[in-house]
């Protein structure tokens, strides 16, 4: 090959990078700044996620610091990769998203790549529009008042058994609380969505199999934290290296035991008031105009169920725990109120739980300042104005809505980072704007087993509350950190509290 061609050849291939670079430079520099928007100053190609890496923060710790930097702002423009993404700070506009104009918003832009990880991209969370509408509709009957009073009996015998497994082994030693309560959740998702029998309290030595799933699916790991990233940001990159969004093995794992378990239900016609009788019901439905509710459609669902509330529950129940042994005059009001029903009702179903104000207060604010899910996102389907700002937005646009830093801000939480039930007592809940309160997300795509986090963790606290008296040890921070490599909020270290059983007088 005669040289020269060769030096052409390195030329043109060097010009073409440059004009490349030129334009990705200038698109992704300027589409805020041509719309007039406050913006953070992004790099070609790669958008704000250097600021990222350099300041060693998590996406929603990054967010929640430009939350603070745009103090004086509505929203505010950044780049995540190339996308665009525009930030909401105001309530009105967070609603008008959420709600008002649902139908431009109405899915997460969450990849959506059944090639790559069928199970997760079948799921509620991730089928976007017209699927979704069917799938929900036909999912929101699980998760009813009448389901869930079904359901108490089956998260009873969770705690009960917690109970017998602490008053035995516990004796006064420091215990981590979110292993604890990892099991506890445990044993609660699967006899709910799985139908099996709560075995995690059973061997003490040898950890129970599913208790190591669920542990699994939210794995510690950098390879984790990016292909979840790249599910929400970079499609195409999810597409080219078919990253799963959880543990792949974990996920699979959960799928063949839903298969075993939902056909010998089928084969026995068992019947145990659980998800899986909602969901066999489902599958047998004939309706030749509805979406077909059959193989991995159905087993996603459970997965799905399994890996939504699994770390969200747990953390927030081991977080409670953590603040109940921090505040000890909330700690005994609630042990006191547990009490006093206990005493007027007897055994406590749904309803009276459901009434129990001092506990909603509790548990309310735990999931304010330990917001499980820092941010919510929504794509733009086709150009729209947002009220009350006229804000332009263009299809494909990316909107975040910064829970964590709504949660945290001074004005609408005064001393946000005191842990104050009382905010959310008769008196001041009605003060609060609930676009500031965002924990299960609003609108129709917002978390659909709300409920069945509040009762299940709510049952898990009564019977810990009730029973054992929630002690500080040593080695208790009196100031939580937070890992950097976990997926979602979980403190360093654990959270190690003692549990000192109560005798209660059998008079
Ligand atoms: C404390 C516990 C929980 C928290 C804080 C939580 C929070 C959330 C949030 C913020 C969303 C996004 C909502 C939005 O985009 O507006 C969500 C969605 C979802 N959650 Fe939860 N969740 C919890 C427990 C659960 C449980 C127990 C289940 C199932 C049994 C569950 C199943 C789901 C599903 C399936 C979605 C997707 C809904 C859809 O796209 O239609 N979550 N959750």
């Amino acid at each position: 090959m005669p040289p020269t061609f060769q030096v052409n050849e390195f030329l043109a291939t060097i010009l073409l990078l440059i004009i490349l670079i030129y334009f990705l430079k200038k698109f992704t520099t300027n589409y805020w700044k041509l719309k007039d928007i406050p913006h953070e100053h992004s790099y070609p190609l790669l958008g704000n996620i250097p600021d990222i890496l350099i300041s060693n923060q998590t996406v929603p710790q990054y967010l929640s610091t430009l939350y603070k930097k745009y103090q004086n702002q509505p929203y505010f423009g950044i780049h995540l990769l190339h996308k665009p993404a525009l930030v909401l700070r105001d309530p009105e506009t967070i609603k008008n998203v959420l709600i008002k104009n649902f139908t431009k918003f109405s899915d997460r832009g969450f990849t959506n790549d059944k090639k790559a990880d069928p199970l997760t991209c079948s799921s509620v969370f991730a089928v976007k529009n017209p699927e979704w509408k069917a799938l929900r509709m036909k999912l929101s009957p699980i998760f009813t008042s009448g389901k869930m009073k079904l359901m108490v009996p089956l998260m009873r015998e969770c705690s009960d058994s917690m109970v017998q497994y602490l008053e035995k082994k516990t004796l006064q030693k420091t215990v981590d609380v979110k292993d604890l309560i990892g099991k506890y959740t445990t044993d609660v998702i699967s006899s709910c969505t799985f139908g099996l029998k709560p075995t995690s309290f059973d061997n003490d030595e040898k950890e129970a199999t599913l208790s190591a799933v669920g542990k699994k699916l939210f794995e510690k790991s950098l390879l984790r934290k990016m292909s979840a990233f790249c599910y929400f940001l970079a499609p195409a990159i999810v597409k080219i290296f078919k990253f799963s969004f959880l543990d792949r093995e974990a996920t699979m794992y959960l799928h063949r035991l839903f298969w075993d378990v939902l056909q010998e239900r089928e084969k026995g016609n068992i019947k145990r008031n659980d998800l899986i009788d909602i969901l066999i019901e489902l599958k047998n439905q004939k309706d030749e105009n509805s979406i077909k509710f059959d193989g991995i459609t159905i087993s996603s669902q459970a997965v799905s169920f399994f890996s939504a509330g699994f770390e969200t529950t747990s953390s927030t129940m081991s977080f409670a725990l953590y603040e109940l042994a921090m505040n000890v005059n909330v700690q005994n009001t609630l042990r006191q109120e547990i009490n006093e029903t206990e005493e007027k009702f007897g055994e406590l179903t749904y309803d009276v739980i459901r009434n129990m104000k001092y506990l909603d207060m509790v548990f309310n604010e735990t999931l304010r300042k330990y917001t499980q899910a820092p941010f919510l996102v929504r794509e733009c389907k086709e150009d729209c104005f947002l009220e009350p700002y006229k804000l332009k937005i263009d299809a494909g646009v990316h909107v975040i809505i910064p829970i964590a830093g709504l949660h945290s801000d001074a004005n609408y939480y005064k001393n946000p980072d005191v842990f104050d039930p009382e905010r959310f007592n008769d008196e001041s809940k009605g003060g609060i704007n609930p676009y500031t309160y965002l924990p299960f997300g609003s609108g129709p795509r917002n978390c659909i087993g709300e409920r069945f986090a509040h009762l299940s963790g709510k049952m898990g606290l009564i019977s810990i509350v009730k029973n054992f008296e929630i002690l500080k040890s040593s080695t208790t921070p009196t100031r939580l950190t937070f890992d950097h490599k976990a997926l979602l909020l979980e403190a360093e270290g654990g959270i190690p509290l003692i549990l000192k059983y109560i005798h209660h007088n059998m008079m």
